[in-house]
Order: structure tokens, then C-alpha cells, then sequence
């Protein structure tokens, strides 16, 4: 099914439903069809009004027992990014040439969901950032080894003065898109791994 084929389905439903389809909903679906991880990026500076409305889309979003477990650390100096494209051996090279990234940490002394909670903000700041036109990619921190085989998350505490009681979940990669993907295909989506009502053996 194409993206206007699902559009006009969705519009439907909502007719058919007697609601006002909410043309923003409408955009934000489409979105999430088109967004992709990018991982290369042009040399355009990101304007601050977009940093902001990036980093107000992580303190925007919720937390486990509204408590906020999260701090965010952005980093633009570039001897600093490629620094941090070592916290891997694998994986990590987005951030050498990205405009700017954000490591997310949270604190397990504040929340049990700190790990989700880190999640939803850097979900958040990559849907944001999308939004306006801006690519992204997450690198995987928490579980992951530097190259002497050493926990990615204490060489990114060191290399940035994050004290050890703050865990880090991922960094976030921000930058102009270098690169095309093409949208998600609808037809493509695993819808059987929706259940409905009970789970169902396949
Ligand atoms: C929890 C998580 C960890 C990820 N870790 C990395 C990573 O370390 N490096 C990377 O380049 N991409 C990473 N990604 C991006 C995924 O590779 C990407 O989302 C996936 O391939 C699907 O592609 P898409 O984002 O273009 O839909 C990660 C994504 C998630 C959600």
C-alpha cells in the first residue's frame, strides 16, 4: 500500500468515526514512515533555536513517577565528537562527523526506570529533530566495550567528566542529512507481531 493509499485510509477511519482528522497526526504519521537513522552528515551548522527545541523535546518527555532521571550532555567541539566515535569499535563512527551529539545518562538513585527513561528523551530528541528536518542516529552505550575491551560508559564518563553515578544509555547523533533513505514500505510492516485480544502462536 503506498504512503497515500495508507493517508487516505486513516483519513477514512477518522470520517467514519465522525472525528476531525488532526492534520498535524496526519504529518507525524508520515514522519515516522520517512524518518530514518542517518549517519552521514553536511557541514551545516544547526541553528540554536532548533539545539533548544531538540533539548526541550528530552525535558518534555515523561519519566517513570515523573522523576526526571535524566541529564543530557551535548557536545559540538569536534575533537570532542571524534574522541567519542572511539567509545566503540564498531558502530560509533557517526558521531566523528556529526554537527553535534547528546549523551543520555540517568541516575538510578532517582528512578527503578532509569534505563526507560533515558530511552523515551532520546526517542523524543530523534522524533524532534526529524521534525525539522534535522537527521540523527543513536549509538548504543550502556552494554557495550571501548577498544582495550573496557565498558563503553566509563570511557564517556571520562572523556567528559560525567561522574561514575550517572549511567549512560546511548549518544544521539544530530547533523543535515548527507544521505537519502526512502520511506518505510507499508506493506513491509510485521503486523504479526501484533496479537489482538490474546497472543496468538504462530
Ligand atoms: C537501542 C538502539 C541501539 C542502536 N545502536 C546503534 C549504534 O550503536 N550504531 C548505529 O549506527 N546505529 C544504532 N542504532 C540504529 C539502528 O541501527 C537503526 O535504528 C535500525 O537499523 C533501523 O534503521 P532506521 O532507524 O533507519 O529505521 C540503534 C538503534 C537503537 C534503537
Amino acid at each position: 500500500m503506498s504512503l497515500v493509499e495508507q493517508d487516505t485510509r486513516v483519513e477514512t477511519f477518522f470520517i467514519l468515526h465522525n472525528l476531525h482528522l488532526p492534520r498535524l497526526m496526519t504529518q507525524f504519521s508520515e514522519m515516522l514512515f520517512k524518518r530514518h537513522s542517518i549517519r552521514r552528515y553536511t557541514q551545516q551548522p544547526i541553528p540554536a533555536d532548533d539545539v533548544k527545541t531538540i533539548l526541550q523535546a528530552a525535558l518534555l518527555a515523561p519519566t517513570s513517577k515523573s522523576s526526571r532521571s535524566w541529564q543530557f550532555i551535548v557536545v559540538e567541539n569536534r575533537e570532542d565528537l571524534e574522541a567519542l566515535a572511539k567509545l566503540k569499535p564498531m558502530g560509533a563512527h557517526p558521531i566523528a562527523k556529526a554537527t553535534m551529539a547528546v549523551v543520555v545518562v540517568s541516575d538510578p538513585e532517582k528512578s527503578e526506570a532509569y534505563i526507560e527513561d533515558a530511552t523515551v528523551a532520546a526517542t523524543y530528541m530523534q522524533l524532534q529533530a526529524e521534525d525539522l528536518g534535522i537527521g540523527s542516529c543513536w549509538i548504543q552505550v550502556r552494554g557495550r566495550f571501548d577498544a582495550n575491551n573496557e565498558p563503553s560508559e566509563d570511557y564517556v564518563q571520562h572523556l567528559l567528566d560525567i561522574p561514575p553515578y550517572l549511567k549512560v544509555e546511548c549518544v544521539i547523533t544530530f547533523g543535515y542529512k548527507d544521505e537519502t533513505r526512502r520511506p518505510v514500505d507499508p506493506d513491509k510492516l510485521q503486523w504479526e507481531k501484533v496479537h489482538i485480544g490474546k497472543y496468538t502462536k504462530q
